[in-house]
């Protein structure tokens, strides 16, 4: 199911502390920061908080500059972005700012929650989310509900590292703040969990007056049938190979690139990749790794489109070399249609071979752009 773009923001001590233990919320971003961060709340959606923020630092989560608010109006947006937050047990202060400035705002809530927050009358639309609350079930109710295809997500720390640890994060924004906190009890920005085991990609690193700026993506292939936000990212990544392949009337244009467990790429390639007319994107790709790499067995491969089942041109097909190479997962955009092969049926013949096989419906339009000009 679609979910919004999930952006995790927070500001962070040298020594990886959101706040100390004191009444007051610990400043730790740059006046220039904090105008930065209003500028990232007016370009979403919606704004996430936990309710144990709602309680140490009771903030009104607004857009402060008149400007921004204007030209969110002048665009057909709400003035303000909405604000959710999410508290099993409902237990929230209905005198609390959040509640009383701003725009529309949103509880997600368990039951048992549900009840508690309606006895307490809270200003605010409740949606319960079950015995637990499922965040899968949150995004999609975000997404398709609210509208929400953006959201910026202000902590605290365990709102973020179950959203990292649960692979829904597409983008970390940290500001490093140059003081120390050194409190055991102080609340950390990330807590103990799954984090995938590779390396983040780094996209961006700005100097603000005394705090830095660094913006994350993370790269970990997801492991099961459920897609993460890197598998996103990847399968982007094959779509706009897919663009750059040299157009043919008598073939498909796709990308695919291969990644390792960790979020390491190990190859990519693209349909008549290097000059040769005939050549798969799949197999331009696996033909630049080493056969012998223990990583291709935990690999991804993210194709535009289903990998073929059936070839005139060579002796094995697409999803032959995938099953050969040892990889056991494949995202792709696009099933194959019946425009040169009939019945074509790459999935069937992955999964009958132990590949878990996913199909990314929200990429088909891309990855079909470079292929309008084929028949049907
Ligand atoms: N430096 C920064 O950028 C920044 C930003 C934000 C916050 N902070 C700091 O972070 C601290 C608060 O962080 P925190 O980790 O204690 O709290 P938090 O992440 O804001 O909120 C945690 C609360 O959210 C609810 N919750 C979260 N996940 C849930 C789930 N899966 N199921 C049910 N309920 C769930 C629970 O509410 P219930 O208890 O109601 O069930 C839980 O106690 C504060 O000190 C604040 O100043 C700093």
């Amino acid at each position: 199911m679609p979910h919004p773009y999930v952006l995790l923001s927070a500001a962070v001590s040298l020594d990886g502390y959101l706040d100390d233990t004191g009444p007051e919320r610990l400043l730790l971003s740059s006046p220039a920061d904090f105008d930065r961060v209003d500028e990232v709340r007016a370009s979403v959606d919606a704004i996430l908080i936990g309710a144990g923020t709602i309680r140490a630092d009771n903030p009104r989560l607004l857009v402060n500059s008149p400007g921004r608010r204007a030209a969110r109006t002048a665009a057909g947006r709400p003035e303000y972005p909405l604000k959710v937050t999410v508290s099993g047990s409902g237990d929230l202060d209905p005198a609390a700012r959040f509640w009383h400035t701003g725009g529309e705002k949103v509880l997600y809530t368990t039951d048992k929650g549900a009840e508690r927050a309606r006895a307490l009358g809270l200003a605010t639309g409740v949606v319960p989310l079950g015995a637990d609350i499922d965040w899968r079930r949150l995004l999609t109710h975000l997404h398709d509900d609210r509208g929400v295809r953006r959201l910026m997500v202000e902590g605290g720390g365990l709102i973020h590292t179950q959203l990292l640890t649960q692979g829904l994060a597409d983008e970390l924004q940290l500001v490093l703040a140059p003081l120390f906190v050194g409190d055991p009890e102080a609340p950390r920005l990330f807590g103990p969990g799954g984090y995938q085991s590779g390396r983040l990609r780094l996209l961006e690193t700005r100097r603000i007056e005394d705090v830095v700026l660094m913006r994350y993506e993370p790269t970990a292939p997801g492991t099961g049938s459920l897609p993460t936000a890197a598998d996103h990212h990847w399968l982007a990544l094959a779509c706009e190979l897919a663009a750059q392949c040299p157009p043919s009337d008598t073939a498909f244009s796709v990308g695919a690139v291969v990644v390792a467990a960790d979020g390491t790429e190990l190859a990519r390639g693209h349909s008549r990749e290097g000059g040769d007319p005939l050549v798969h994107a799949e197999e331009a790709a696996l033909a630049k790794t080493d056969p012998a790499d223990p990583r291709l067995a935990g690999a991804t491969v993210y194709s535009s489109l289903e990998p073929c089942a059936r070839r005139a041109s060579r002796p094995a097909p697409c999803a032959r070399l995938i099953l050969d190479a040892g990889v056991r997962r494949v995202v792709t955009a696009w099933r194959e249609p019946d425009t040169f092969v009939a019945g074509a049926d790459g999935s069937g013949l992955l999964a009958a071979g132990g590949v878990r096989v996913l199909v990314l419906p929200e990429h088909e339009e891309r990855a079909k752009a470079p292929n309008r000009h084929l028949p049907h």
